[in-house]
């Protein structure tokens, strides 16, 4: 970059009067992605709305739109904890990015991203304080040719069932359909329609163990046929994020690789899983506030309720966690109870786990900023990803990109 004077991010914010709330939309998405991409060629993406959307603040904040567009083409994101990757080895999308857990992973890997796309409002505020960028919001109203080309593709999609009533329809009025047409309407469709737009050459899919064998195998066959139709060789597995972080999390990744440009040479495996050495006393804090304690009435409510389902022969209640143990599966559910995994307590009732140590147990690192309430927080980090696990297979996924034979450069997606 010239030696032109930086502007710190917090200050153009500031600037333009952008707050981060729930009702951050597409303008500044726009905005917020155009200046993480000031100096690519993927700023023509988002440069049209965003000046757009500069002029408009500048008019009502009577500001000079000239002056201040070019004051924002040097940003200084130094305050920022996760910054866009300079001289990057490969581009990536986040999408259905909930807090970001696959982007951080794919930043430290080398990797900018170039989209993000999540609708939620309190983790799009998750997002930005972490990011610098406001995700773009719902994914089935996007035109996929308005995300920029890239390398790989990200998504912890949610898990739906498919319709096949439309089918059969279909069939009897004799025309011929592949995959595809059974997941029309689903969220996992509209990860097919971008990846047949812009011919991403390497994507990575997350989802809940249970995708296997979701409505008797039919969901994951559906997924695996149009994954294949598409033209891509694809290869799941169900790994636990207990190797990385003290928590029993079993989750199916499924990596693919289009056939059109790795020629199926891409020599991709999943990584061996390291030996599993965290432990539930690594991630807890020394001090925590006593409102983490459960109330006597939720305690024992807790216990009666654990009392019963053993009498009926379900093992299911509370976990209490032990120190040199690993925990259950912390779920979106966390901040209902906190059963799933508790704190025990000298003298006192348990506790819930804060939501830093949730961002502990999933492996965020300590400078990921938590801006929202605590219950939305137990509900992020609840969705997110075990960062390390996804990391370790983001390595293997990009050794791969890289080392082949042939780089995607066909599709503009190399700078
Ligand atoms: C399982 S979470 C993924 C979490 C993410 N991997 C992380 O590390 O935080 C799925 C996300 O998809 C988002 N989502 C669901 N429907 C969506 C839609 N139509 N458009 C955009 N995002 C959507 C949800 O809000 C949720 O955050």
């Amino acid at each position: 970059m010239s030696g032109k004077k930086s502007i710190k991010y917090s200050e153009i914010k500031a600037k333009l009067g952008i707050v981060s709330n729930n009702k951050m939309g597409d303008d500044v998405a726009y905005f917020t992605h155009y200046l993480q991409n000031t100096d690519t060629k993927d700023s023509i993406y988002y440069i049209e709305q965003a000046e757009r959307f500069i002029a408009e603040q500048c008019d009502k904040l009577g500001l000079d739109k000239e002056r201040v567009a070019k004051e924002f083409t040097n940003v200084d994101w130094s305050e920022v904890p996760f910054p866009p990757v300079k001289n990057p080895k490969f581009t990536f999308i986040d999408l259905f990015a909930g807090i970001g857990g696959m982007r951080i992973a794919f930043q430290n890997l080398g990797g900018k991203c170039v989209y993000s796309n999540e609708w939620q409002p309190y983790a799009k505020i998750t997002y930005e304080a972490n990011f610098g960028e406001v995700p773009f919001g719902d994914i089935t109203k996007v035109d996929a040719n308005t995300i920029p080309n890239h390398q790989v593709l990200l998504a912890g999609f949610p898990c739906q069932p498919f319709s096949i009533a439309g089918v059969s329809k279909k069939n009897a009025l004799g025309r011929e359909h592949g995959f595809k047409d059974l997941t029309q309407g689903t969220l996992f469709f509209d990860i097919v329609r971008i990846l047949e737009a812009k011919n991403t050459p390497v994507f990575l899919l997350e989802n809940v163990k249970n995708l296997i064998s979701h409505d008797k195998g039919n969901t994951f066959k559906i997924i695996k046929g149009t994954l294949e139709d598409l033209g891509y060789t694809i290869y799941p597995k169900v790994l636990d994020g207990k190797y990385f972080v003290p928590q029993h999390r079993e989750r199916i990744l499924i990596a693919g690789f289009r056939d059109k440009t790795f020629n199926h040479n891409e020599k991709f495996d999943f990584p061996e899983m390291p030996k599993p050495t965290a432990i539930v006393r690594d991630i807890i804090l020394n001090e925590v506030d006593k409102k983490y304690t459960l109330t006597d009435k939720l305690w024992n409510y807790l216990q009666n309720y654990a009392i019963k389902h053993k009498e009926k022969g379900n093992g299911f209640g509370f976990g209490l966690v032990d120190f040199d143990g690993i925990t259950r599966t912390i779920s979106a559910r966390y901040y209902k109870d906190g059963s799933e995994a508790l704190i025990p307590q000298k003298g006192k009732n348990p506790r819930r786990l804060t939501p830093r140590e949730c961002a502990n147990l999933q492996g965020f690192p300590p400078e990921f900023i938590i801006p929202v309430s605590d219950n939305q927080g137990y509900r992020q980090f609840g969705n997110s990803v075990v960062r390390p696990l996804i990391q370790a297979v983001g390595e293997k996924l990009v050794k791969s990109l890289l080392s082949a034979n042939e780089p995607p450069k066909s599709k503009k997606s190399v700078r």
